[in-house]
């Protein structure tokens, strides 16, 4: 998100304090946040990213990398949110795993109204994104429980959306379910899928930098990721009716995702890609 023509003074400050860090923004010329160049670039993505950029501290070829990387994150984050604006016009929108609020936002941008929750506490950068936009998205302090299965939520929304998130989690069919419970109209997720019509749930081994350890088995934090079968069949025992697969786009971040080399990239390489799906009832 360009937040320049909204942010008359104060892109430098919020950037020093850390309000944005993981999502695309964009706060000056000179300034702009987001994980893309990492995923990129860096050895393990996983290891303090770099998530923060300016462009004093870049060479030119840095900063375009740099630039290049986090359009491609936003021009995903921002094409999907028209898809979900459009499919359902004024409706409520509740992101799960929001990070810095970038979902909520946008959505309430749309015309939607929406609310998103975080292990971490993000109720500084929602009143610094809503200050300077003029919305209502609402934080929610709460994150989903995978030892008990629980997402502490109250209410229902028509469209919730998990992006990056059931990649950490230990238990991806009872976080489907906890999600669906809670849902009105569809799911909207990005990650990966393993490529196959079988029905197949997937694991790295836990990441050291990605959670606190957690006992056996709730320590896989890493990669998880269901098959795309998987995906059909808990979408129709959930009660959605189809799983619609929203075709990438040139100018998406994962036409530059690549095979790192040895070992995970590769496994993964040909059996899982990164796909946005829409589970709609
Ligand atoms: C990889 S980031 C993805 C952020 C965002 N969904 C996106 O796509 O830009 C993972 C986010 O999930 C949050 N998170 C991790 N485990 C969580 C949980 N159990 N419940 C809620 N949020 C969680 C982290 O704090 C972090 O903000």
């Amino acid at each position: 998100m360009d937040l320049r023509p909204y942010l008359a003074s104060g892109a430098a400050e919020a950037a020093t304090a850390g309000l944005l860090d993981y999502q695309p923004f964009i706060l000056s010329d000179d300034i702009q946040t987001g994980v893309a160049h990492s995923w990129l670039f860096a050895d393990d993505p996983r290891v303090a990213p770099k998530l923060v950029f300016r462009r004093q501290d870049c060479t030119l070829e840095r900063w375009q990398a740099v630039t290049d990387a986090n359009r491609r994150l936003r021009a995903m984050y921002d094409d999907l949110l028209d898809e979900v604006a459009a499919r359902f016009p004024g409706g409520t929108l509740l992101d799960i795993a929001c990070n810095n609020g970038y979902f909520p936002v946008g959505a309430e941008l749309r015309g939607m109204k929406a609310a998103g929750l975080d292990l971490g506490d993000r109720t500084d950068s929602f009143a610094f994104l809503n200050g300077a936009l003029g919305t209502k998205a609402r934080f929610l302090p709460v994150g989903y429980d995978s030892g008990s299965h629980a997402l502490p939520v109250d209410e229902k929304f028509d469209v919730t959306v998990m992006t990056a998130i059931m990649c950490h989690l230990p238990d991806p069919l009872h976080f489907l379910a906890a999600a669906s419970a809670i849902t009105n109209k569809a799911i909207l997720f990005w990650g990966q899928v393993v490529n196959t019509d079988s029905t197949i749930v997937c694991y790295s081994k836990p990441h050291p930098n990605l959670s606190y350890p957690a006992e056996f088995p709730n320590g896989f934090n890493d990669n998880t990721r269901i098959s795309l079968g998987m995906f059909k069949e808990a979408a129709r025992l959930l009660g959605f009716s189809e799983v619609v697969k929203i075709a990438p786009r040139p100018t998406w971040i994962m036409e530059l995702f690549r095979p790192r080399g040895v070992d995970l990239e590769s496994e993964l390489n040909g059996i899982s890609s990164h796909v946005a799906l829409l589970l709609v009832r």
